[in-house]
């Protein structure tokens, strides 16, 4: 299977390949700083078929996991962004993907190991914080579970916070860096620990469209968890140096690829060239507003116009919670919202449980997508802008679906439709930054 998958890969053009996928967690929408929380998305088992139209093929499917290494010291071109190779390693190198919904990492021994990075036995950790009585910050699952008794003292989202300074968690202010820190804190200890020793060079990404201030802060969040100097690397550059990686490319000189990444709150879209050493960057355009959570805001809205008028001050207290009750009940219906959403990319339709209305509310994937069309739209019109801005061409020789919300079966369909090229996913869309990071050559 493998070989045939190496053989296809190897064999074919960037239109040949293809894959599919699997799902994740979301995140509630940010803006309100301290309650209202979000939770996480339980790994569910693999693939679904994306939904095709009688025209739309379905995406293609790629292998997931970590690319193969060449051996230390193999060397390549290396074109002008970097080549798809693994350095060789100088120490333990730490590569963390710090995502809206999720913190994903990928470890890497100093003898060139692989290394599993696991958080509760999962590869994702979420990116939720809770400030607990004392003071100390509590991160991923453990944030999610405490969420419920004391909401607000949760951030779900801490990277949509970036430019806030500060947040307000249960009555105290705790600065960004903090929340972030905390995070990257979590993930250091567990690197540590899966090592049993100290990491050497951590790689840590960011949106492409963060400027200074916002990498200040993020760099300055992995010093204060006390990881080493990071190299920084924009996200899609590092899922580009994962693609490459898997794929091989070479093939046509003049083709140039698209990584379409929508993940929990940020979407990117990304040029490549491809090159016989790597690939080149030719352009990017990024949505700051743009991801899962405003999918399940919409979806949440939908609600609200149907149910509102029936007990409006229900409503009200759901929409904006004045008690620990209500701020619990407010998390539950974006918890199963986020939950809803994911099952309707595997299902036709489901229902979210209304709280304080009592009353389960049937959602079918029809309803979701006309919901999810608008920001859709913007994610395509934003890869099409990336198209124009770095190639000529309309016609990119391959799509890739990275991101837990590239799962969503329409977001392949519009692609084909725009761009006459199926696209293709990865097993596992919410690792592939994390692992391309993995790739990039240590400071
Ligand atoms: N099966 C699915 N269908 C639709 N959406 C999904 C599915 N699985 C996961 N998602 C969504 O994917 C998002 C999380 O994806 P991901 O982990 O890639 O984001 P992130 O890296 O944390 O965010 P960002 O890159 O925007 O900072 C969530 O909004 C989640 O609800
Ligand atoms: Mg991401």
């Amino acid at each position: 299977m493998v070989s045939l998958l190496l053989a296809l890969l190897i064999g074919g053009t960037w239109g040949a390949l293809r894959w599919a996928r699997r799902s994740v967690r979301k995140e509630p929408p940010a803006g309100t700083r301290s309650s209202a929380g979000n939770s996480r998305a339980p790994l569910r088992p693999p693939p679904v078929s994306p939904p095709q139209s009688a025209t739309v093929p379905p995406p293609t499917r790629l292998p997931s996991g970590p690319p193969s290494v060449p051996p230390p010291g193999s060397t390549r071109p290396r074109p002008p962004t970097g080549p798809a190779v693994v350095h060789p390693p100088s120490g333990a190198h730490l590569a963390i993907d710090f995502g809206t919904s999720n913190t994903v990492a990928a470890l890497r021994s100093a003898d060139g190991r692989r290394v599993p990075l696991l958080f509760d036995g999962l590869p994702l950790l979420p990116s939720a914080v809770f400030a607990a009585d004392d003071g100390h910050l509590m991160v991923g699952n453990d944030a999610m579970h405490l969420a419920r008794t004391s909401p607000d003292r949760y951030e779900p989202a801490p990277k949509r916070c970036i430019d806030d300074g500060s947040v307000l968690l249960g009555g105290r202010d705790y600065p960004v860096v903090d929340l972030v820190s905390a995070v990257l804190s979590r993930v250091r200890d567990e690197a540590q620990r899966a090592l049993d020793g100290p990491v050497h060079n951590v790689t840590l990404t960011h949106p492409a469209a963060w400027a200074v201030h916002r990498r200040e802060v993020l760099a300055a969040a992995a010093s204060r968890s006390g990881l080493p100097t990071v190299t920084l690397v924009p996200e899609p550059v590092a899922a580009a140096r994962f693609l490459t990686s898997v794929t091989r490319t070479p093939i046509d000189e003049h083709a140039v690829a698209v990584v379409y990444d929508f993940g929990g709150g940020t979407f990117d879209a990304t040029v490549l060239r491809m090159t016989a050493g790597g690939f080149t960057v030719l352009a990017t355009e990024g949505l700051p507003d743009a991801g899962g959570v405003d999918v399940d805001a919409a979806l949440v809205a939908h609600i609200g116009a149907a149910y509102a008028a029936r007990d409006p001050e229900a409503w009200q207290r759901l929409t904006y919670p004045s008690t620990p009750a209500e701020r619990r009940e407010r998390r539950t219906l974006w918890d199963d919202v986020r939950h809803a959403k994911e099952m309707l990319s595997r299902a036709a339709s489901t229902t979210v449980h209304l709280p304080l209305f009592e009353h389960d509310v049937l959602i079918t994937r029809d309803q979701l997508e006309m919901l999810a069309r608008p920001v859709l739209d913007r994610t395509v019109t934003a890869t099409r802008s990336a198209l124009a801005a770095g190639a000529a061409a309309s016609t990119p020789a391959a799509v890739y679906l990275v991101g837990g919300s590239s799962r969503i079966p329409l977001a392949a369909t519009l692609l084909h439709r725009a761009f006459a090229v199926a696209p293709t996913a990865v097993d596992s869309p919410e690792t592939v930054v994390a692992e391309g990071a993995l790739l990039a050559k240590p400071a």
